[in-house]
C-alpha cells in the first residue's frame, strides 16, 4: 500500500471507486482545496486502486466552536477506508500517521480530528493513537440526493487533538 497526495487525474478514478454526493466533501472539492494550498488530500492505493481518503485541512476545522477553542490546529477531515472489507488492516492508522508526518514537516505542533457521537469504534481507534477529546461541536454538511435536491445534515461531534 502506498499513500500519495491526490493528482488531477485521480479524481475520475476516485469518483468511480468511491462516489460522493457531499457538496463540500466530494473528491473534486477536496482536490480544489489542495490546489489552493488549504489542504493535502491523501489517497491510499492498493493494487492500483484507491482504498480510502483523508483530507488534511491546514486551515483547521470549519466549526466556530473548534476554531475558538483550538486556533491554528489542522484537521484530518473525511477519513475513510473503502471497501469495508479492507478495514481493520491498518490503512486508517497509516493515513493518520501520514497526516501527522506532514504536519511535523511543516513545524506544526498538533493535529486534530472530529468524531461523531455515534462512532465509538472510530473514537476507540483515535484514543489508541493518542488523540484526546477537547471540545464538543456540531458538524454541518450538505449533500444532493438522486434528484439533485439539497439536504442539510448536522452531526454532534467531539474534536480530538494530539500533540505532535
Ligand atoms: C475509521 C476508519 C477510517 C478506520 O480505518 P481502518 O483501516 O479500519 O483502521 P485501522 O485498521 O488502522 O484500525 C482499526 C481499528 O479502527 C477502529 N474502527 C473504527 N471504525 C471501524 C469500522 N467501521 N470497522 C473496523 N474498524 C473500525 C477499530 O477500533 C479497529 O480496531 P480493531 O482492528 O482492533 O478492531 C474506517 O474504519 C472507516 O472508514 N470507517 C467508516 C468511516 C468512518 O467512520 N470514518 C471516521 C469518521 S470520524
Amino acid at each position: 500500500m502506498e499513500i500519495a497526495a491526490c493528482r488531477a487525474e485521480d479524481i475520475e478514478v476516485l469518483d468511480r471507486f468511491m462516489p460522493s454526493r457531499s457538496l463540500d466533501g466530494n473528491h473534486a472539492a477536496r482536490f480544489a482545496r489542495q490546489e489552493a494550498g488549504d489542504s493535502t488530500y491523501l489517497i491510499p492505493w492498493l493494487d492500483g486502486r484507491p482504498v480510502g481518503h483523508a483530507e488534511v485541512r491546514w486551515t483547521g476545522c470549519e466549526a466556530s466552536e473548534v476554531r475558538t477553542a483550538q486556533p491554528g490546529c489542522p484537521e484530518i477531515n473525511g477519513l475513510c477506508v473503502w471497501p469495508e472489507s479492507l478495514r481493520s488492516q491498518g490503512i486508517g492508522t497509516a493515513l493518520v500517521s501520514a497526516a501527522e508526518r506532514l504536519a511535523r514537516e511543516r513545524g506544526i505542533g498538533s493535529m486534530g480530528l472530529g468524531v461523531g457521537d455515534g462512532n465509538p469504534r472510530a473514537a476507540a481507534l483515535y484514543a489508541r493513537l493518542g488523540y484526546l477529546p477537547t471540545v464538543a461541536y456540531v458538524d454541518r454538511w450538505a449533500h444532493l440526493d438522486d434528484h439533485g435536491v439539497r439536504h442539510e445534515q448536522a452531526d454532534t461531534c467531539v474534536f480530538l487533538v494530539k500533540a505532535l
